[in-house]
């Protein structure tokens, strides 16, 4: 049987992995500035998660959602404890898209509304209603174009307004730093105006923290650096450190009932066990500050690059960008260098999404090859 071919793939094979370093199956060491695409956090196989996981998978790696999982109240409780949204609720799924299907579903359930607002260059997913709010044509089928999507410019209140007084638009979701688009991040003043007209209008505010959760931009979440309170956040990528989990945090003023969202696999036990842990050594490790200090150190050697038109992102969701396309650096920190970087839509953008646990040696190692690079 042969695969789907949707994936272009580079021709390397990793089969083991440590902290920040991936090693392929000729025992070659490539430094890993991408994370799996911002997946890792807390680094490859950490000991901590390593024990965690393998204790939890000799006692019970999956029941259902029909009997009592302690696990996913204490998941709970230490996210509510060390994320800082305390009063909000916990609905557990598998990945990022679904969070995100689930956190578009819910807001229409809530206000009985249908229609979404998002943004240019955003992306949610490709699930149903996530992938029609995303903003790519290519990936979305006759099927998810159903859904009634308006996309609005990042910073366009005035067009956001005049869409919701139309009253129909159940939910504004956004990233509050881009991923995928590529690293574009708003104002405060336009993430307020966004909540305050979502309040007016009774529609329900998504942050999509996916990608820039879970410590990732040296805040737990992106959006707190603006002092938002989101109607629902959706979480996954980070969560688990490479264990599928994904989740969505709920405003107390959403009210659940029995059956209004489900699925088999979310919450199982193996999946909480691998949050907890990555909340353990987020915790015990510091890595949000460590985030920052990484991060500004990074931003300090990057500022000494002449070649550089600008740098974008915040904490370890970084991006440098260029006034050429990208693809043959990337090749090239690959192949020559051995090192992973990430690519975005911007075709000029090279992507940074290291393990959080990253230090500044490694940046160096970066810098190095690409000063050779772009010599
Ligand atoms: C911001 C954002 N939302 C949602 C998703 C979708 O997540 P998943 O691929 O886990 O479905 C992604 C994936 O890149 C993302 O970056």
């Amino acid at each position: 049987m042969s695969l789907f071919p949707v994936y272009p793939l580079y021709d390397i094979t990793p089969v083991k992995a440590k902290d920040v370093f991936v090693y392929d199956d000729k025992n070659v060491e490539y430094l890993d500035l991408y994370g799996g695409h911002a997946v890792i956090s807390i680094g490859h196989a950490h000991p901590t998660y390593v024990d965690r996981l393998t204790r939890q998978l000799k006692e019970i790696a999956f029941y259902s959602n029909a009997i009592q999982n302690p696990l996913q109240e204490q998941l709970a409780a230490e996210l509510a404890d060390f994320s800082g949204c305390k009063d909000y609720q916990l609905f557990l799924c598998n990945s990022g898209a679904e969070a995100n299907e689930n956190a578009l579903k819910l807001a229409s359930f809530h206000n009985e509304k249908s229609k979404i607002i998002a943004f240019k260059n955003g992306f949610h997913g490709r699930t149903s209603a996530a992938v029609a709010a995303t903003d790519n044509p290519k990936i979305v089928a006759p099927l998810n174009a159903q859904q009634d999507v308006e996309f609005f410019e990042l910073g366009d209140l005035e067009g956001v307004e005049q869409a919701l007084k139309n009253n129909d638009v159940c939910a504004v979701i956004i990233e509050f730093i881009q991923g995928v688009g590529g690293l574009d991040e708003s104002t405060t003043a336009f993430y307020q105006g966004l909540e305050k007209l979502c309040k007016t209008y009774n529609a329900c505010f998504i942050a999509d923290e996916v990608q820039s959760g879970f410590g990732r931009t040296g805040d737990f979440f992106a959006f707190q650096k603006h002092n938002i309170t989101p109607d629902i956040i959706s979480m996954a990528k980070g969560m688990g450190n490479g264990f599928p989990i994904g989740g969505i945090l709920i405003h107390p003023d959403i009210k659940g009932r029995f059956g209004l969202l489900g699925t088999t696999f979310g919450g199982n036990h193996l999946a909480c066990a691998a949050s907890i842990a990555v909340l353990d050594v987020l915790k015990a490790e510091d890595l949000l500050a460590h985030t920052k200090e990484i991060s500004a150190y990074f931003l300090e050697k990057a500022s000494q690059l002449p070649q550089l038109k600008s740098i974008k992102g915040r904490g370890l969701m970084l991006g440098l960008e260029f006034d050429f396309p990208i693809s043959d650096l990337r090749k090239n920190l690959i192949f020559d260098h051995h090192i992973f970087t990430g690519s975005a839509k911007n075709p000029n953008l090279l992507r940074i999404l290291p393990p959080l646990t990253i230090q500044k040696e490694h940046l160096d190692i970066f810098f190095e090859a690409l000063k050779t690079e772009l010599a």
